[in-house]
């Protein structure tokens, strides 16, 4: 061995045609990490998540802590195959590693990681982690010696520059099945639980979230932002506060209402003047001061939800039980929807996040019909080549068929506490506990 690689494009090219794990390993994967920014005493092999071992685990030395001999706090995960396996998006290979990958990812050793890649250096893809929630941060993309250098700074670049918010956007192509008050309880609760949440009105139309707070409409200023070059979202954020008993002081979050201009304009001018990524590009300063940005869209598949769902990371859907259209609206945004979406963007998301049950009671034949209209759903899914069940049963394996999904119990003070202009999490121990249990179960880990 004579000749000494120094850049990772020469660490690929020297790669035998068919490099096993060990192999890619050996010769590419700590080229790879230092492309990426880290130093040898910041990468650890073969690191322990506390559910299995990952090919590699790093951080950038913090003061005297080097993560090599502390161990603590990694920041992002590597988890390498050999060329042997297909990581192209379609493959059952692929799915398998990035199960696996999201698996590393959630276990109690990793709680800091905000970063997880899989490579076998034919293709590489970069997910990102914000509490519970893992989506693509790009698309899987195929890597060879042209473009290594500049997939690689883009990945670079954004593990460099981590937004802080995680947007979700709670649609549902149908009406009345809870995404207004999900959106508002949602807010709430996780302000109370000490994030710093930004909420959108978005359905400018019913107008229902600014109202159930009380707030007064945005009168052209969101338009304004939208459509302006030089003008911010920033000054169009209303505050809504809390008042707690003394001396805690007070709960507070931000909105954006709904804004007026916005349905008075007709559909043709606001086509002419919005694009898909306004509501996106203008969030982008956002983003770096919130923990949560929460979209309420409306429902149908029009100009405000496109807007909505392409700003998002993950796109939450109400349903109801009882309600065959809001289960077959959730799998028709699943399978067409949110795809047409994700093709639009660079980075791949925003991923659909499993339905819940929200609001009606359910006796257990009731869940019977529900089950069979899902299996329904889930076979006509399959013939058009899409596989639903993780998002309608996300806990369902091979090993153990588990059929549950989450449920926001029916609870008349959730629908009272609109008039009083009061987030029902703020006035009512139950609906507190329903709301939490649903942040928990989405989001918090
Ligand atoms: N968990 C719940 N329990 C009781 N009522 C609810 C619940 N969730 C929603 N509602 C009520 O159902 C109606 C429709 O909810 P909303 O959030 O406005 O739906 P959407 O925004 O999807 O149109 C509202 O009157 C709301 O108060
Ligand atoms: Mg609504």
């Amino acid at each position: 061995m004579s000749m000494t690689i120094t850049s990772l494009r020469e660490a690929l090219q020297s790669l035998p045609e068919s490099a096993s794990e060990p192999v890619i390993n050996d010769l590419f994967a700590s080229h790879l990490l230092r492309a990426l920014g880290f130093q040898s005493e910041e990468i650890h092999p073969e690191y322990n998540t506390g559910d299995g071992a990952v090919d590699k685990a790093a951080r950038k030395t913090i003061g005297d802590d080097v993560f090599l001999h502390t161990k603590s706090n990694p920041y992002l995960l590597l988890e390498l195959k050999g060329r042997d396996i297909n990581l192209s998006e379609d493959a059952a290979q692929y799915q398998k590693t990035v199960h696996q990958l999201k698996r590393y990812l959630l276990a109690p050793n990793c709680k800091t990681v905000q970063w997880g890649i899989i490579t076998n250096s034919c293709h590489i893809q970069l997910f990102r982690k914000h509490g519970k929630v893992i989506h693509p941060a790009t698309k899987c993309i195929s890597m060879d010696a042209d473009n290594i250098d500049s997939v690689i700074a883009a990945i670079r670049q954004k593990i460099e520059n981590p937004s802080k918010a995680l947007t979700i956007a709670v649609y549902n192509n149908k009406g009345g099945v809870g995404k207004t008050t999900t959106t508002v309880n949602l807010t709430a609760i996780l302000t109370f639980l000490g994030k710093k949440v930004l909420a959108i009105d978005f359905d400018p139309n019913q107008q229902d979230l600014t109202s159930s707070l009380g707030l007064p409409l945005s009168k052209g200023s969101v338009f304004e932002a939208l459509t302006e070059r030089n003008v911010e979202l920033q000054g169009t954020l209303h505050p809504y506060k809390f008042p707690l008993k003394k001396p805690s002081g007070e709960l507070r979050f931000d909105v954006i209402p709904a804004d007026q201009k916005l349905t008075d304009l007709p559909e043709h001018t606001l086509l002419s003047h919005l694009q898909t990524n306004s509501l996106y590009r203008k969030l982008e300063i956002l983003r770096q001061e919130y923990d949560y940005i929460l979209i309420d869209a409306p429902p149908n598949w029009r100009v405000f939800s496109q807007l909505a769902v392409y700003a998002a990371d993950v796109v939450l859907i109400p349903t109801k039980h009882n309600n065959l259209f809001s289960l077959e609206n959730a799998a028709m945004a699943i399978k067409k929807f949110i795809p047409e979406v994700q093709s639009k963007k660079a980075d791949g998301s925003p991923i659909p996040l499993p339905i819940f049950f929200n609001g009606e009671k359910m006796t257990p034949p009731q869940l019977a019909v529900a089950q069979q209209e899902i299996t329904n759903i889930l076979k006509t899914a399959k013939k058009e080549g899409f596989n639903l069940l993780p998002y309608f049963y996300p806990k369902y394996t091979n090993a153990k068929k588990d059929l549950h999904i989450h449920e926001v119990p029916s609870y008349a003070n959730i629908a009272n506490s609109a008039f009083s202009r009061i987030p029902a999490v703020y006035r009512d121990r139950s609906a507190h506990e329903y709301y939490k249990d649903l942040a928990q179960e989405y989001f918090l880990q």
